[in-house]
């Protein structure tokens, strides 16, 4: 690594079919650290497991996850591209961190409370899903962790669990800063709140044709008669269409929403026709990938190669400091 190279990590759950939201929000902000730094991004498939019990589904997402980012622009001879359960060093340093782990820390994590309110089963997986975490990010040395408001809470007890075993053990684990993206515009779903998957309001990544146009007939607008002028910046599509078009497209738009004489109808196939065409080559590019899973799962074993040297390099002497060699 080159001295002012940061190493930067982050983790996808494969655990559904990807959305604009994902792409704006934790996608687009991976692949534009790539240029500067040293990145390893993997698939988180071992906490989808947290969520998602059926095996072949959690094989094809897997697969798919790792086609649509690379099809979106991830570099694997940049990047270090990698499904998690193919670095065995993440599952001994969880063990190590989780004899660290106050109960009580995990306790008080929201994403846990949260999910269990929403019926997924309160499974030791489920609880110690932020060890696990600490540890993905922990056994790369990693400086810098690209992730969402939601994941900050991880983050704080990752740092915490760096800290603790530096006391105990001496200093051999970087304490990682987050990178959050508290500017980044939310990304509104088809109701006008956050896009998520849970809350059903998502527009595929890659999605296209008469289906996806429906979609985007979905949003959910007000009631202002086709003749009167309306209020962009309170309006779903408008917000979305700022993610798509350029500063003269966006001023246009704006235009046409405060003359009135425009219905919502033609802002939605508007912003429709820009996502088409914004997501074209990475849909085409994406098409033939889904052709050659062969090479998909070539570059993510190379991946791992990489990821596991580097995750070994970290280990040896951790197992050599907690009296484990
Ligand atoms: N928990 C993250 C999410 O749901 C995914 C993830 C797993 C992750 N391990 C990670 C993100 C390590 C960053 C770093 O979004």
């Amino acid at each position: 690594m080159t001295a002012q190279k940061k190493r930067v990590l982050s983790g996808i759950q494969p655990s559904g079919t990807l959305h604009i939201g994902n792409y704006f929000g934790m996608m687009r902000p991976s692949v534009a650290l790539q240029a500067e730094n040293e990145c390893y991004y993997f698939i988180a498939n071992y906490h989808a497991m947290t969520s998602c019990p059926d095996a072949q589904g959690l094989r094809d997402r897997t697969h798919e996850v790792a086609v649509d980012f690379l099809a979106c622009g991830l570099d694997p001879e940049k990047t270090t591209f990698f499904r998690q359960t193919d670095v065995p060093q993440i599952l001994q340093l969880t063990w190590i961190l989780s004899c660290l782990t106050p109960v009580g820390l995990l306790e008080r994590c929201h994403s846990y409370k949260d999910k269990v309110a929403k019926g997924i089963p309160a499974s030791h997986g489920l609880f110690s899903y932020p060890v696990l975490m600490a540890a993905d990010i922990l056994v790369y040395g990693s400086h810098l962790v690209p992730v969402g408001k939601d994941q900050k809470q991880h983050l704080e007890v990752t740092r915490d669990l760096a800290i603790r075993f530096n006391n105990q053990y001496g200093e051999l684990l970087v304490v990682p800063d987050p990178i959050i993206q508290e500017d980044v515009a939310v990304v509104p779903g088809l109701d006008g709140q956050k896009m998520s998957k849970s809350y059903d309001n998502t527009i595929e990544l890659y999605g296209e044709g008469k289906k996806t146009r429906k979609r985007f007939m979905k949003i959910v607008t007000d009631s202002t008669p086709m003749e009167d002028p309306k209020d962009p910046d309170t309006c779903n599509v408008f917000a979305l269409y700022k993610l798509f078009a350029t500063p003269e497209e966006l001023a246009e738009m704006r235009e046409l929403y405060t003359a009135g004489g425009m219905g919502y109808g033609h802002a939605k196939q508007a912003l429709f026709e820009k996502y088409t065409d914004y997501f074209a080559e990475m849909r085409e590019r994406r098409k033939e990938l889904l052709e050659k899973p062969q090479m998909v799962e070539d570059v993510l074993q190379a991946g791992a190669t990489r990821a596991r040297e580097t995750a070994e390099s970290i280990m040896v002497p951790v197992r050599e400091a907690v009296g484990l060699a």
